[in-house]
């Protein structure tokens, strides 16, 4: 079953948040000359018309990018998003106007050197085909065709034995929210060195305390939790929230995240937005 296609989504709160926060880590990450590895295990189209009839059918980028489009008084790591997605915009020749999104696999490739690889997975046929159009053929980048759990698994450690790993599923089948845990574990155990970052939708808050309780259970160590919302969890209709899980987090992270995420709140929902820091487990 793959129905899920992200340019419905593309730009909404929860690329903000998923995309901010990778691009902290691999910021970090790039501040030693070393060669890092990425991992993207569920990569999408890599990029995203905004006039599309699908981003138009609810227009969730405007309560996300389109809230800090042209804005001023950015707090740093925002600022150094929203210059990311413009460069998109002026790549694609769409001057100053905010007309695409671009993918994960696209902010990843833009700051990685050459002596970094990705390695991005991708199982719908579409976006798959979408993905090699938006990055085109590059040396240290593959994208493979097989399922994102296994196919990460089957990679690690990476030689590197540095990088990030990003793990974005669609949620589309329930069984999902056990799988990135078991995922998490398998290759925390190959490589316990790696940053994780797992994106969470909170459609259900049942399910994601018992995702908690697992990765704190798991014995993993490490692990910090950052979620933002467009209004509490109360009115129950789909996803009023979304969150970030980093394992071995850049440890400047915790941070930034509590002085960004009071604002980012208020700027994307205004009074109704809410936002969580937690630390699940220690170094
Ligand atoms: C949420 S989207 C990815 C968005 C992307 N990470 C981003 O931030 O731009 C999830 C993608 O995973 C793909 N997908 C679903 N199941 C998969 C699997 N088991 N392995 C790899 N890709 C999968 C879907 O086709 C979809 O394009």
């Amino acid at each position: 079953m793959l129905s899920y296609r992200h340019a419905f989504h593309a730009g909404n709160f929860a690329d903000v948040l998923k995309h901010v926060i990778q691009v902290q880590c691999l910021d970090y990450l790039l501040q030693k000359d070393k060669p890092i590895w990425y991992a993207d295990t569920h990569a999408g189209a890599g990029g995203y018309a905004l006039d599309s009839t699908e981003a138009q059918k609810n227009a969730e980028f405007q309560n996300g990018i389109g809230a800090l489009w042209g804005k001023n008084n950015l707090a740093e790591p925002l600022q150094r998003y929203v210059d990311l997605v413009a460069d998109f915009n002026q790549q694609a020749r769409a001057s100053s106007a905010l007309k695409f999104y671009p993918g994960s696999p696209w902010f990843a490739q833009k700051l990685l050197r050459e002596q970094d690889r990705l390695s991005l997975f991708e199982l719908h046929p579409k976006e798959q085909a979408l993905l090699k159009q938006n990055l085109g053929a590059q040396r240290r980048l593959k994208i493979f065709d097989n399922d994102g759990f296994k196919g990460l698994i089957a990679q690690l450690p990476p030689k590197e034995r540095r990088g990030l790993v990003l793990i974005d599923p669609p949620y589309e089948v329930k069984e999902d929210y056990d799988t990135v845990v078991d995922t998490l574990v398998q290759a925390h155990k190959r490589f316990a060195t790696g940053t994780y970052a797992l994106w969470y939708p909170m459609v259900e808050r049942r399910r994601i305390n018992r995702l908690e309780k697992a990765l704190v259970a798991s014995g993993i160590r490490n692990i910090q939790l950052f979620e933002l919302g467009l209004s509490d969890d109360t009115n129950g209709r789909g996803m009023t929230a979304s969150g970030m899980v980093v394992i071995n987090p850049p440890w400047t992270l915790n941070a930034q995240m509590k002085t960004l995420l009071p604002d980012l709140a208020q700027r994307l929902a205004g009074k109704a937005g809410c936002y969580r820091v937690e630390t699940l487990c220690a170094e």
